[in-house]
C-alpha cells in the first residue's frame, strides 16, 4: 500500500473538535471513505483499554466521493462504517487500515461517554404489569415512535442501530418503523428478562434475521438467532382471506445468503430451510427457550402456526412480535391474532404501533 486516501465524515452521535467523541450510547460510530492503491484494504478500530478489534462495514455507496475522483473506480463504493461498543466511559479508539499484513492507522478518537437513555420519560403511565402486559413499556417504545420525533433520529443515530441496518441492506421489507422497535426491544427490555433464544417465522432474504442477528451478537453473546421459512415463495393460501399467491417471495438465493452472513461474520445465525409446520417444532423442541419471536408470514396458516408452535416455549414474559398483522394487506394475519391470541387466550397486546407486540406468560 503505497497510496492512500481517506476521509472521516464525523463519528456519529457528536462531535467535540476533531478527536473528541461524546457518545449518549454505549457505543461509538465512526464513517469515512477510503481509498486504498490496492483496493483490498480492511478496516478495522481498536479499542486502545481492551485490545477488541472491530471490522468496519466497507463498499457503502459514496457518490460525492466519486464525484471528487471521477478517474477512481472504486470511489463510488469507498464508504465504511464502524461501530464500536465501549466497555469503559473513557476510552481511545484507534482505526486501522490493514493489507498484505501491513497496518496504516488512519486515525485515533478520545471518547467520553455519556450513557443516557433515549425512551421518553412518561410520568402520567403507572408503571408495572396491567393485563399481562407492561404497558409503561409499551407505550414508552410506541407513543415514542408515533409521536416523540426525537425518538427515531436518536435511533438512526445510534451505532449499533446503523450497523445492523446497513447489514441488512436491501435484504429487507420490513418498515423502518419496524426494524426500530424491534431494536428498542432489544436494547432496552430484552435483557430484563430469561435469557431466551430468537426465532423468525418467515424470513425471505433474511434482512430483519440478518439485523437481529448483529444486535444479539453486539448485546448478546451466546444468544442465537433462527431464521425460518421455505426460502422458495409462499406455500399454498386460503384465497378468502389473504391477498398473496404460491409465487409470491420466490427469488430467494439461499446459498448466496450463507455466504453472505458468513462473510460479514454471523455465526450467531442459522437458517432452516422448509415449510414452518415441518422444521419449527423439532427445532423449537432442541433450543427449548425463546424470547423472541419474530412472526413475519402474512397469511392466516402460516401466523396461526407460528403462533400455536412456539408459545409453550416462550420464557416468562417473552415478547411476540407480528410483523403484518396490522398491514392493509395482510387482513388473514389479522384474523389470526384476533382469533387466537385476542379472543381464545384473552391476550392484551402491548403495542400496537408500529406492529403488534404480545407478552406471553406475564401476570
Ligand atoms: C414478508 S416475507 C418475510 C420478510 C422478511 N422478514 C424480511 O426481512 O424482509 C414472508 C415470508 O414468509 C414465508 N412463509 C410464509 N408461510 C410459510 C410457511 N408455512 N413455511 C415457511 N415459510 C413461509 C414466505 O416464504 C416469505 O418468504
Amino acid at each position: 500500500m503505497k497510496n492512500i486516501k481517506f476521509h472521516i465524515d464525523s463519528p456519529i452521535i457528536s462531535s467535540d473538535g476533531n478527536t473528541k467523541l461524546i457518545a449518549e450510547t454505549n457505543a461509538v460510530g465512526i464513517e469515512g471513505w477510503l481509498l486504498a492503491d490496492n483496493g483490498n484494504c480492511e478496516i478495522i478500530a481498536r479499542v486502545a483499554s481492551s485490545g477488541k478489534e472491530y471490522l468496519a462495514i466497507t463498499n457503502i455507496e459514496r457518490n460525492d466521493v466519486a464525484r471528487v475522483y471521477p478517474e477512481i473506480l472504486s470511489a463510488k463504493n469507498s464508504g465504511f462504517f464502524v461501530s464500536v461498543p465501549l466497555g469503559t466511559d473513557k476510552d481511545k479508539i484507534q482505526l486501522y487500515c490493514k493489507a498484505e499484513e501491513r497496518e496504516i492507522k488512519i486515525g485515533e478518537f478520545e471518547v467520553n461517554l455519556k450513557r443516557k437513555e433515549y425512551l421518553p420519560k412518561l410520568p402520567d403511565i403507572v408503571k408495572g404489569i396491567r393485563l399481562g402486559r407492561n404497558v409503561y413499556e409499551g407505550y414508552q417504545r410506541g407513543w415514542g415512535l408515533q409521536f416523540d420525533n426525537s425518538v427515531g433520529g436518536k435511533i438512526l443515530n445510534d451505532p449499533l442501530f446503523k450497523e445492523a441496518r446497513l447489514l441488512a441492506g436491501s435484504r429487507t421489507i420490513v418498515a423502518e418503523a419496524n426494524l426500530m422497535n424491534i431494536f428498542l426491544i432489544m436494547k432496552y427490555n430484552l435483557k430484563n428478562i430469561d435469557s431466551g433464544h430468537i426465532i423468525e417465522f418467515g424470513s425471505y432474504k433474511g434482512g430483519s434475521a440478518i439485523f437481529m442477528a448483529q444486535i444479539a451478537k453486539r448485546l448478546y453473546p451466546g444468544i442465537r438467532v433462527y431464521a425460518l421459512d421455505t426460502f422458495t415463495g409462499m406455500p399454498d393460501v386460503d384465497k378468502e382471506i389473504d391477498a398473496h399467491d404460491e409465487s409470491h417471495f420466490n427469488d430467494v438465493d439461499l446459498d448466496e445468503l450463507k455466504k453472505y452472513t458468513q462473510k460479514i461474520g454471523l455465526d450467531n445465525l442459522e437458517f432452516h430451510q422448509g415449510l414452518f409446520e415441518d422444521t419449527a417444532e423439532p427445532l423449537l423442541k432442541k433450543i427449548e427457550k425463546v424470547s423472541l419471536a419474530h412472526i413475519d408470514c402474512d397469511i392466516y396458516s402460516a401466523v396461526a402456526f407460528s403462533y400455536e408452535v412456539v408459545k409453550n416455549f416462550m420464557v416468562p414474559g417473552g415478547y411476540v412480535v407480528f410483523d403484518d398483522a396490522c398491514v392493509a394487506s395482510c387482513i388473514g394475519a389479522t384474523e389470526a391474532v384476533e382469533t387466537l391470541l385476542i379472543q381464545r387466550d384473552g391476550l392484551h397486546s402491548e403495542q400496537i404501533y408500529p406492529h403488534f407486540v404480545f407478552r406471553i406468560g406475564l401476570k
